[in-house]
């Protein structure tokens, strides 16, 4: 039987394909044929990685991989059915009590995502008499969330402390809750958002407080506990979301808090509520991913030795990595800015024709005119590694003039 042809009625959806190719900027999904790594093979050529978030090399961690299949063999491969039903499985339990110990808080719940995480959880805190405080450069699964709880947006100038005051002050006898929320790390640029500052507006306010840890956790704080361990803002962040999916290396996403805070997400987040939990080896997985943690923060220091060396080669080649028109990167994401996304997207291409698979970045995920190649640090990258990514960068910018 041949397959479906895209009908009439979706001809709005071919014609906006046909404006990106147009641009330059419509892409096909690589795919990856061996394991994440910092060497491996997509669509059948073996190149340098540079494109992933598995920072702390957790993907294929020999006790990870063990955790799973040990919970694969206990408790079966799924958990068939949303955890208010009949999904909770006493390592759900567990993985959540491990991550609150870890991040010093009352509670936490699991999400199926981060996106979940903070689509669900900033939708159903807030309501339509509320204020949401948010940078310009939040993740869009806290733009969702902000969008779907119908409380009024009100978004200040990334890193703004005192644009976020400002926005506060004209909002402050306004009867509503107030959130103030910000990215850890931001996901795009690689800064680290001024979480301690805006937690002491929030509490100037009497606004509740929230961050975005997904790049942050296992890569920022004390063993990867995170931005507020960065900034000794324990106490006065409200909301804690953070990641399973990137340094942890499998899939999920956190939220931290209150017992409340925990308890009131599982009677209203929407997620939480109408979709299935996770199987039982991913809870595992993340079980052994927090051990590592503790038992192996070479890891984290391998990561940043990475990200200094690289990030400083960069630099000193001439490759604008930040810190010009963009912010300036702080973390393991290192962003080379083109500007042009036709040209970001040719110089991908390129870049992988080499042997170097970095992610080209263009509008709308970075704001027209930034598009940018997104490099990412990970522990496992060897020296040697390195200094061939940055021998194929250097060479094809000179060549494609970009340089
Ligand atoms: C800042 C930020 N928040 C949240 C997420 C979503 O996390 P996840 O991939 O676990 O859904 C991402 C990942 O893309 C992110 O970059």
């Amino acid at each position: 039987m041949s397959t479906v042809a895209a009908r009439p009625q979706l001809a709005h959806l071919t014609a906006v394909l046909d404006e990106l190719k147009q641009r330059g900027t419509f892409f096909r999904l690589r795919e990856l044929e061996d394991i994440q790594g910092p060497v491996c093979t997509y669509d059948g050529k073996k190149v340098i990685n540079l494109a992933s978030n598995n920072y702390l090399g957790l993907c294929n961690h020999p006790r990870l991989e063990e955790a799973a299949i040990r919970a694969i063999r206990d408790h079966g491969v799924g958990s068939g059915a949303v955890r208010t039903i009949a999904g909770t499985m006493r390592i759900h339990m567990e993985l959540e009590e491990k991550i609150a110990r870890f991040k010093n808080v009352e509670a936490c719940v699991v999400f199926q995502s981060g996106f979940t995480a903070n689509a669900g959880t900033v939708s159903s805190i807030l309501g339509k008499e509320d204020f949401i405080l948010s940078d310009e450069l939040n993740h869009a699964s806290i733009i969702d969330g902000a969008r779907l709880s119908k409380a009024k947006i009100k978004v200040f100038r990334h890193k703004d402390v005192a644009h976020c005051e400002e926005l506060l002050k004209e909002v402050e006898n306004e009867p509503g809750k107030k959130l103030i929320i910000t990215d850890g790390v931001f996901s795009m640029d690689g800064d680290i958002g001024p979480v301690g500052e805006l937690a002491a507006l929030a509490e100037k306010y009497g606004a509740i407080m929230m961050v975005d840890d997904a790049h942050a956790s296992g890569v920022l704080g004390r063993n990867g506990r995170g931005s507020v361990d960065h900034f000794n803002a324990h106490g006065k962040v409200d909301v804690q979301v953070g990641t399973l999916s990137k340094a942890i290396g499998a899939l999920g996403g956190y939220v931290c808090g209150s017992r409340d805070l925990i308890d009131f997400l599982y009677h209203r987040a929407r997620p939480f509520l109408f979709s299935t939990s996770h199987p039982p080896s991913v809870a595992a997985t993340c079980i052994a991913a927090f051990d590592i943690l503790e038992d192996e923060p070479e890891r984290i220091e391998r990561l940043w030795t990475n990200t200094r060396y690289f990030k400083q080669q960069l630099e000193s080649a001439g490759f604008d990595i930040g810190g010009r028109s963009t912010p300036a990167s702080e973390t393991p994401i290192i962003p080379v800015i083109l500007g042009d996304g036709r040209k970001t997207m040719e110089f991908s291409r390129e870049l992988f024709a080499q042997g170097l698979m970095a992610t080209g970045i263009a509008f709308p995920t970075v704001p027209e005119g930034k598009a940018r190649i997104r490099t990412i640090m990970t522990s496992e990258h060897t020296r040697e590694q390195l200094n061939q990514a940055l021998e194929i960068l250097t060479t094809t910018a000179k060549r494609m003039a970009i340089l």
